[in-house]
């Protein structure tokens, strides 16, 4: 578990250590900042679950997120709380949208997913074009002029597909069949 210990300003920590309900025993507590704390840590064998309710600021719901997302099992499952929050909504969107998970269900502003046995994506090098969240052309970016925003509309696929044309590539498909 990983914690601010907010003993001083708060019990939220220690109040869960003291529950009854908490077998203590198989917990261990990572106190301190998770900007801090998850970075440096090593995680000895693949998580079948993980919850991510801590700091709420962007970016640090994502930067948790990072963090996690590599080491879940296939058929873990991952929690995002508080999705009603603009940010974290982004990240629920990213989520549901990508081949690693399965939105399984959202509670109130709970989300649940399953871990799919898609392959990890790499936490070292980009791929943004493979990833789901990125081909999608709706709801338009922000931020574009009225020209960019246009042609941020048109599907990566058609665009690949239209480069292709362009250099004068025929897909196999269309090309005429040898006799
Ligand atoms: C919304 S509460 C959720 C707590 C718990 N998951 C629950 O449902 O009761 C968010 C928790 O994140 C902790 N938190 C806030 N900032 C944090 C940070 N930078 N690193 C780790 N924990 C943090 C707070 O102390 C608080 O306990």
């Amino acid at each position: 578990m990983f914690a601010l210990d907010d003993t001083g300003s708060g019990d939220s920590l220690a109040s869960v250590l003291a529950s009854p309900l908490l077998r203590r025993e198989t917990v261990e507590v990572v106190a301190g900042p998770t900007q801090r704390t998850l970075p440096g840590h090593g995680f000895t064998g693949p998580l079948d679950f993980a919850l991510i309710d801590g700091p709420h600021g962007f970016p640090f719901a994502h930067l948790e997120y990072y963090y996690l997302y590599q080491h879940l099992a296939p058929d873990a499952v991952l929690v995002l709380d508080d999705v009603h929050i603009r940010n974290v909504n982004d990240l629920f969107r990213f989520v549901r949208a990508d081949a690693m998970f399965e939105l399984l269900e959202v509670v109130h502003t709970t989300a649940f997913f399953r871990r799919t046995d898609a392959p990890t994506f790499s936490a070292v090098q980009d791929g943004w074009w493979e990833q789901r969240y990125n081909l999608r052309v709706w709801p338009p970016l922000a931020g574009l002029s009225p020209g960019g925003t246009l042609r941020a509309m048109v599907p990566l696929r058609v665009k690949e597909r239209l480069r292709a044309w362009r250099r004068g590539y025929v897909p196999i498909e269309s090309r005429p069949r040898d006799r």
